[in-house]
């Protein structure tokens, strides 16, 4: 991962954010990665892509991380807090505070290279920093490749499993 830095997305980079997403939902194994579509994405005004990218620069509700090689953006994660009692991105009732792990996702060209190990620890540091204790996400179960780099980063299958537009997710989890 020589000359890749990971860094939380500053407020004044909306455009950069919005074609990052563009991207990602491009890719051919966005329909066992992601929940919209290039159309859906292309279709919100840049009012929302500056309240999006707003809320996952500042704040403790939200954080989204990018790894940077020389001046491109070559991969993502986003972390979302949930309070107790909050209702989760997939309609779940929260029952203990704690952080889950989306958007993810790491240009082609760049994938092996311990892009995603470093975009997952900058999640699992910052929502530690929040005094959170663990961390959640939601993996296609055919998916195969996103899962074993979860396991290898710590990721566990809860044996959960939670319905999606596309098919059945299995949720994985990581102690902070
Ligand atoms: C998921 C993603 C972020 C992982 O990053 P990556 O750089 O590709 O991951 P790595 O190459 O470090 O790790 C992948 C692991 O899967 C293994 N693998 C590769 N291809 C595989 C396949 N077809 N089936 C099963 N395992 C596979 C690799 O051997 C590696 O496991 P190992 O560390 O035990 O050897 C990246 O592939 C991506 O952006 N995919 C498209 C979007 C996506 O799926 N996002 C996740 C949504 S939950």
């Amino acid at each position: 991962m020589t000359g890749v830095a990971v860094r939380r997305i500053r407020e004044d980079e909306w455009r950069r954010v919005r074609r990052l997403r563009i991207e990602a939902v491009s890719d051919p194994d966005a329909g066992i990665a992601f929940l919209s579509t290039p159309d859906q994405e292309r279709a919100h005004d840049d009012a929302f892509w500056q309240q999006r990218t707003a809320d996952n620069a500042t704040g403790d509700a939200a954080a989204q991380f990018v790894a940077v090689a020389g001046d491109e953006w070559i991969g993502t994660a986003t972390v979302l807090v949930y309070p107790l009692g909050a209702t989760d991105y997939m309609g779940r009732t929260v029952w203990t505070s704690r952080a889950d792990v989306v958007g993810v996702y790491v240009r082609a060209d760049h994938r092996g290279s311990g892009v995603i190990d470093a975009l997952l620890d900058a999640a699992a540091d910052w929502a530690a920093g929040l005094g959170l204790r663990q961390i959640n996400l939601d993996v296609h179960v055919d998916n195969a490749r996103a899962q074993a780099a979860y396991r290898r980063n710590g990721f566990v299958p809860t044996g959960e499993t939670v319905t999606s537009a596309h098919g059945t997710e299995a949720v994985m989890t990581r102690t902070l």
